[in-house]
């Protein structure tokens, strides 16, 4: 039997995904309809057999976590648990602290995924990979990255004919390789003595150095104190994938990902894609309205648009490449492109919200998105998409483009490469 641990963070992470991290935990921001480790835990259940338990791990409050899980739970015919960290334990300290619960049971292995990367997750094809490495007690999921961007993730270089792993640098300075790791994992118990090994280590430091580290001792990273002595012992193997992958660092990036998991539907759940109708609004693309909207058939949707839970569109509305969010308000004509519109927030009739399209370098083979810092170096926005944070008011015939609007803002007069605070 097998389970999933994963990795959700806490509260002081994902700034970058300000401001629509003020309102919600980022795991829980929906894409394509439905919550982001939404994902995972459908992929998990409809690709693995026999998997018995996923725990999400991480340093939320549980009021923040608990409606969601106890939702999923209902959905799924699995087991889904919120275990608390208390405090922030690295990408590894969590599992340690935690390896009685996940042990339980004796699962053949355990799937460790980044909360924070999204995809078409080969996971099945992981489960047979492992079959044919009994010998092995971890395997990352790796893809190529361009050699520019490879720095910015854990890179691996790999033996070309027993796919072992042989060197592992985190985040390297100078370049290593173009293959990098996905965040993802299937791990065996044989791991979990690593995991000791790692804590004891530290332990030890921590009597020396009297404590100048800001971590707790607790804290374990696989990037750091794992993955990197792993390497060359015949225990670490990679998986390479050419299906789609993309972290989910920002909100543009959140927009990427909404795209690819519309058209993942076609396949995996075709129902959820909105069909053109006689009396229904014209539908582009693919699309996602959640039952609940209200969308008249005088608007034009898509492509590449989720619609939340009660959201009204009016007439004549142009809407496409955006994500809108939980009891938003799109009136009458309004205009709204590459944004993502807040929760309960309110577009008044004529009015344009506009971002720029974003995606990776279609001229780059194997580019991933770009974190893009907010502000270039001469301090001007960096062009991105528009977000609105919950409940702004965009009053009539107003323009917002390339623009941030923090939550409960309500706005005079037309804004443009801007941060409206
Ligand atoms: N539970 C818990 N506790 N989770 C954590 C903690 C923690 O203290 N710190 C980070 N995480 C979670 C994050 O929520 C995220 O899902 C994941 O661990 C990795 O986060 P980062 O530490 O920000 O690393 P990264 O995203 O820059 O890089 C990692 O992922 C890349 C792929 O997206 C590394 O594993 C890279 O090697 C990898 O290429």
């Amino acid at each position: 039997s097998y389970k999933a641990v994963i990795l959700i963070g806490g509260p002081q992470k994902g700034t970058r995904f300000r401001p629509l991290s003020l309102e919600q935990p980022k795991p829980l921001f929906p894409i394509a309809g439905f919550p982001t480790i939404q994902h995972h835990i459908e992929q998990l259940c409809s690709k693995v057999e026999g998997l018995r338990e996923i725990l999400l791990i991480g340093f939320y409050q549980p009021s923040e976590i608990i409606s969601f899980v106890s939702q999923a739970q209902r959905d799924y015919s699995v087991n889904i648990r919120y275990l608390q960290e208390f405090t922030a334990l690295g990408t590894a300290g969590g599992i340690y602290h935690f390896r009685d619960q996940i042990l339980f049971g004796r699962p053949t292995a355990v799937f460790i995924i980044n909360a924070d990367v999204c995809g078409d997750l080969p996971l099945d094809e992981m489960v047979a990979f492992r079959g044919t490495k009994p010998e092995a007690s971890c395997i990352v999921l790796t893809t190529e990255a361009t050699r520019e961007q490879s720095v910015h993730y854990g890179c691996v270089v790999v033996d070309a004919d027993s796919n072992e792993v042989m060197h592992y640098v985190e985040k390297p300075t100078t370049f290593v390789s173009t293959n990098i790791s996905c965040g993802i994992y299937l791990v065996t118990v044989d791991l979990f003595e690593q995991l000791s090994s790692a804590f004891d280590k530290r332990s030890q430091l921590a009597l020396h150095n009297d404590g100048d580290s800001m971590e707790p001792i607790e804290a374990i990273w696989f990037e750091a104190d794992i993955f990197p002595n792993m390497a060359s012992t015949g225990r670490f193997f990679a998986l390479h994938t050419t299906r789609w992958w993309s972290q989910i660092k920002t909100a543009a990036a959140a927009v990427y990902a909404n795209r690819h998991y519309l058209r993942l539907y076609h396949e995996t759940h075709p129902q959820r894609l909105s069909k053109q109708t006689d009396d229904g609004p014209t539908i582009v693309g693919d699309v996602y309205i959640h039952p609940s909207a209200t969308v008249d058939a005088s608007a034009k949707i898509g492509p590449n648009v989720s619609i939340g839970k009660t959201v009204i569109v009016g007439p004549g509305v142009r809407l496409k490449e955006s994500i809108v969010l939980e009891g938003a308000v799109l009136q009458d004509h309004s205009c709204v492109m590459h944004s993502i519109i807040g929760w309960n927030s309110v577009v008044g009739q004529w009015a344009r919200v506009e971002g720029t399209p974003i995606g990776p370098n279609p001229n780059m083979p194997f580019a991933k998105l770009e974190n893009k810092p907010l502000f270039k170096p001469d301090g001007r926005l960096n062009p991105a998409l528009t977000i609105l944070g919950c409940n702004v008011q965009i009053p009539r015939e107003t323009i917002v483009l390339n623009s941030i609007v923090l939550p409960h803002k309500e706005l005079s007069g037309n804004y443009k490469n801007q941060i409206i605070l």
